[in-house]
């Protein structure tokens, strides 16, 4: 494995490129969205230069993981080369289809194409290619630099080769992977949506108000932040593609998304990426939204 090629370059994008050119990969971060390599590019830097600052990196590691780096627009130019690609595009599954139909065309036969996704079927990405053996989930999870865990999960025809070289690749990245099968949600969101749609549920019916669910998950559960504050950091619009591929692949009720999430995605409050969510990233003044729900 020498050249990696990273598909999308939003918030799981820019990380997935950190990590891969920071462990000596050649790697290459390619958006149809020039503005997204751009804010891609500087996030990496910014995170690099923290990491130097805690002195968990020389300066010398931030300036050859930089120089590992490329970003382009062009898809079939970047891909020509790949041994691996990681699609990290956003969760919509015609987009995945039609782009992994086109790695099919664009990447040479021995290259392995894996997704990042939170919760499509593998087999289904699969199915669009001629090599879906060669085709497997590798699910980071976010913040990608700092988050150890790597969610490897293997398709139905995912061969055992593939899936040995993806462990081992995922273990040189400093990360601990654990291999699942391809159902809904795999095992990450399967568990985490359902809190986090609840938590929203628990807003939506009025029991407690944004920072007061927050504050018992975090006091109480000890978790490190609150399920809200998490929806907001992983992106409305995620979570709630998230719930539809649980809802619609189980055809469970419990997986029905809260209809106060669907209105936010709808009205584009999709948390940190947009600046607003269930909380106010752009006034920190009056940093609480979700007025509608106010205390008695
Ligand atoms: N956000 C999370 O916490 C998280 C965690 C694990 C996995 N994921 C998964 O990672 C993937 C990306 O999520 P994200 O949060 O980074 O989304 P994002 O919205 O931050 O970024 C998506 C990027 O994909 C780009 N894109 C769209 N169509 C493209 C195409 N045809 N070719 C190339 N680039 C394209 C967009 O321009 C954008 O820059 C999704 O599948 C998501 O489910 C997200």
């Amino acid at each position: 494995m020498k050249q990696i090629v990273v598909i999308g370059a939003g918030q799981m994008g820019n990380g997935i490129a950190h990590v891969f050119a920071q462990s000596g990969f050649s790697t290459a971060l390619v958006d149809i969205r020039q503005e997204s390599l751009d804010k891609a590019m500087a996030t990496i830097s910014k995170n690099l230069d923290r990491q130097v600052s805690k002195g968990s990196i020389t300066e010398a590691t931030k300036t050859e993981t930089l120089q590992r780096l490329s970003t382009s627009t062009d898809m079939a130019a970047s891909c020509a080369t790949a041994d691996l690609v990681v699609e990290a595009a956003t969760e919509n599954i015609d987009l995945k289809l039609k782009i992994f139909a086109d790695l099919d065309r664009m990447a040479p036969a021995h290259c392995i194409l894996a997704s990042n996704t939170s919760s499509i079927s593998i087999t289904r990405i699969a199915a669009a290619t001629q090599r879906p053996e060669k085709v497997i989930g590798m699910h980071f999870m976010n913040p990608v630099p700092v988050m150890k865990l790597v969610e490897v999960i293997r398709g139905y025809s995912t061969s055992n080769d593939v899936t040995s070289t993806i462990l081992q690749l995922s273990l040189n990245l400093g990360k601990s992977p654990v291999e699942v099968n391809d159902l809904p949600g795999f095992v990450a969101n399967k568990i985490l949506m359902p809190m986090i749609n609840e938590a929203i549920y628990t807003l939506y019916e009025g029991t407690a108000g944004v920072e007061e669910i927050d504050t018992v998950m975090k006091l109480g559960m000890a978790h490190p932040m609150g399920p809200l504050r998490l929806a907001d950091f992983i992106g409305l619009d995620t979570c709630l593609s998230i719930l539809r591929v649980l809802h619609d692949g189980f055809g469970n009720p419990k997986y029905a998304p809260c209809p106060l999430l669907v209105n936010m995605v709808t009205a584009k409050k999709l948390g940190d990426k947009t600046g607003e969510g269930f909380y106010n990233y752009a006034d920190p003044k009056n940093p609480v939204v979700a007025a509608f729900f106010q205390k008695k």
